[in-house]
């Protein structure tokens, strides 16, 4: 009735923003993302009769509300999905900040859908994995597989085609990097979760990022197959922007940035210019993700050094979430 599970964070190449629906989390338009490898989730569970109450502990805190309560949920579909009716005990611990735009609940949701499964005694396939990571965290359902993957946004009611599939497995492309920039520590202070339910509410230009984000995820979806890192990185940035466009523009309005990101993304166009060819995406946070390849790696971390960019993690792309045979309690 014990198992844990480890899971790589995600960085989304075009973005969610928005759902459909709040409970099963189903998004308004399809997304694609590379899992990472380096970033992760770990996270043991355990049914048992000695748990008086469903306990989750992250990165060493107890915690309550709405963090315990995402888990919860998940704890419930299991136990109504095999009739157990056991309390259980939740650890999960990420190796990178948690909260700021990196991702964390991705690998963690991940973590968490395999882990209870498997210690529930259920072997889950990875749709099924996947749509039960989901409804823990959106960007969750990407995580289960590796290298490039799609969120299919589907139009059930009941989210049953609403999941992730690998569209490229990380041979594809062994030359795919992100330098993710760690600029800042603080979590944020607007979560994901509530800053788009805002914008599909008020945002005047939600409609725009509705209509044009699906087109966006196949186009990008054949810069993959094709290798095309030009276009493909053109693409990111765009896709990017506009969901920030999209975040700044809502009421009240999100802004994720602080001035190290914009000192950034300026001089990641201007060394674009000069013939180093490099891109950003940024998500919920200030942390800046260079997209490029391996060959201008050293060159990338030099110039970023120079202006100050300290904290720099090269990801290569990663595999999905896997069992562990380590316990974290
Ligand atoms: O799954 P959430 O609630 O953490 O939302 C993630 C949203 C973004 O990171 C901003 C975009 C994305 O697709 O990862």
């Amino acid at each position: 009735m014990k198992a844990s599970a480890v899971a790589n964070a995600n960085i989304a190449l075009t973005k969610y923003w928005g759902k459909r629906q709040e409970e099963l989390i189903l998004p308004q338009n399809s997304n694609l993302s590379v899992t990472l490898d380096g970033l992760t989730a770990t996270t043991t569970v355990e049914f048992g009769n000695s748990y008086d109450r469903d306990i989750f502990i992250l990165g060493g805190k107890e915690q309550s509300g709405e963090e315990l309560d995402r888990v919860v949920t998940i704890l419930n579909i299991i136990r109504k999905r095999t009739g157990m009716k056991l309390n259980a005990k939740v650890v999960s611990e990420n190796n990178f900040p948690t909260a700021a735009g990196f991702a964390s609940s991705a690998a963690g949701a991940s973590a968490l859908a395999l882990a209870v499964s498997k210690a529930a005694g259920l072997n889950l396939d990875e749709k099924e994995l996947s749509i039960l990571a989901r409804i823990n965290s959106g960007s969750g359902t990407r995580s289960i597989s590796g290298g490039f993957v799609q969120w299919i946004k589907g139009i059930k009611e009941d989210g049953s085609d609403s999941y992730g599939i690998q569209i490229a497995p990380k041979e594809h492309w062994p030359e795919f990097r992100i330098l993710a920039c760690i600029l800042s520590t603080e979590a944020k202070k607007i979560k994901s979760r509530a800053g788009m339910k805002q914008s599909v509410a008020n945002c005047p230009f939600y409609d725009i990022w509705k209509k044009t984000a699906d087109e966006d995820t196949e186009k990008m979806k054949k810069f993959v197959h094709e290798k095309n890192f030009t276009e493909l990185g053109r693409l990111a940035e765009h896709n990017c922007l506009k969901m920030h466009a999209v975040m700044q523009t809502t009421t009240p309005a999100i802004i994720y940035w602080n001035e190290k990101t914009i000192e950034l993304m300026h001089a990641i166009m201007q060394w674009r210019d000069e013939g180093l060819e490099c891109y950003f995406t940024m998500d919920a946070g200030p942390q800046v993700k260079i997209i490029c390849l391996a060959k201008d790696v050293p060159e990338i971390e030099k110039r970023a050094r120079a202006i100050s960019v300290d904290k720099i993690l090269e990801c290569r792309l990663g595999d999905g979430a896997r069992l562990m045979d380590k316990h974290l309690f």
